[in-house]
């Protein structure tokens, strides 16, 4: 199915609301800096967390680079793998990184507020980093999505940044994103994840410096 996604000549940004990283060739390397190095840790964690199991069917939403896609795949094994994202520098690092290591993922341009997935499809999501990229009405917008897509009993996890506490960290954070205007964190998402319909909503104990992960089952 991949193959398909290849054809396309020219892809263009998908328009929303959602900040889009274009800068997809240094953007590994900037995650890297910013977790002091622990990229490895957060991805193995991210996945482990998924509980993404062989045969499962699995969706990164806002995937960047894939860097979770590629380990989720590895995961699933013959199970179906789709990374979605609006950024077409982003989609294209990650197919040239799937077809370097010979996984089969399909990944596509495309947003969270309009997943291009049929209801209760989905074993698995993961949203990366992803959450603090939308403003507020997108959340609740994505997250309904995301509901819709995934099977009943299957399972969403999401990493994403704390609340912003003033701390070092996080203005260490500030000084390489430039991302000023994070008011709430992923223990914000708590809500809205209620509100959508999710079940076992779990803020997770594991950490990578101000990044924290939380499941949820539909
Ligand atoms: C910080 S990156 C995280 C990438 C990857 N998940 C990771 O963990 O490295 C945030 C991504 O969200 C994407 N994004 C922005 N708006 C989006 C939307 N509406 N739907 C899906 N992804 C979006 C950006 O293009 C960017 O690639």
């Amino acid at each position: 199915m991949a193959h398909h996604f290849h054809s396309h000549s020219v892809e263009h940004p998908v328009q929303t609301e959602g900040r889009l990283i274009r800068w997809a060739t240094h953007y590994d390397l900037a995650v890297n800096i910013t977790t002091l190095g622990q990229a490895r840790r957060l991805r193995k964690i991210t996945v482990n967390q998924a509980l993404v199991n062989p045969g499962d069917s699995v969706l990164d939403v806002g995937c960047g680079t894939g860097e979770v896609t590629l380990l989720a795949k590895s995961r699933a094994k013959a199970g179906s793998v789709y990374g979605i994202d609006p950024a077409p520098e982003m989609i294209a690092v990650a197919r040239k990184k799937a077809a370097r290591k010979r996984l089969e993922i399909d990944f596509r341009v495309g947003v969270i507020e309009a997943l291009p997935f049929s209801d209760s499809s989905m074993d698995v999501v993961t949203s990366s980093l992803m959450m603090h990229h939308l403003p507020e009405n997108l959340k609740v917008r994505g997250l309904a999505e995301i509901y819709r897509i995934l099977k009943p009993g299957g399972r969403l996890l999401i990493a994403d940044f704390l609340r912003p506490t003033g701390s070092f960290l996080h203005h260490l954070y500030i000084a390489f994103t430039r991302h000023h205007g994070l008011r709430s964190g992923v223990e914000d998402l708590q809500g809205i994840l209620k509100n959508t319909g999710f079940s076992q909503i779990d803020q997770l104990e594991e950490k990578v410096l101000t990044i924290s992960f939380v499941r949820a089952v539909k």
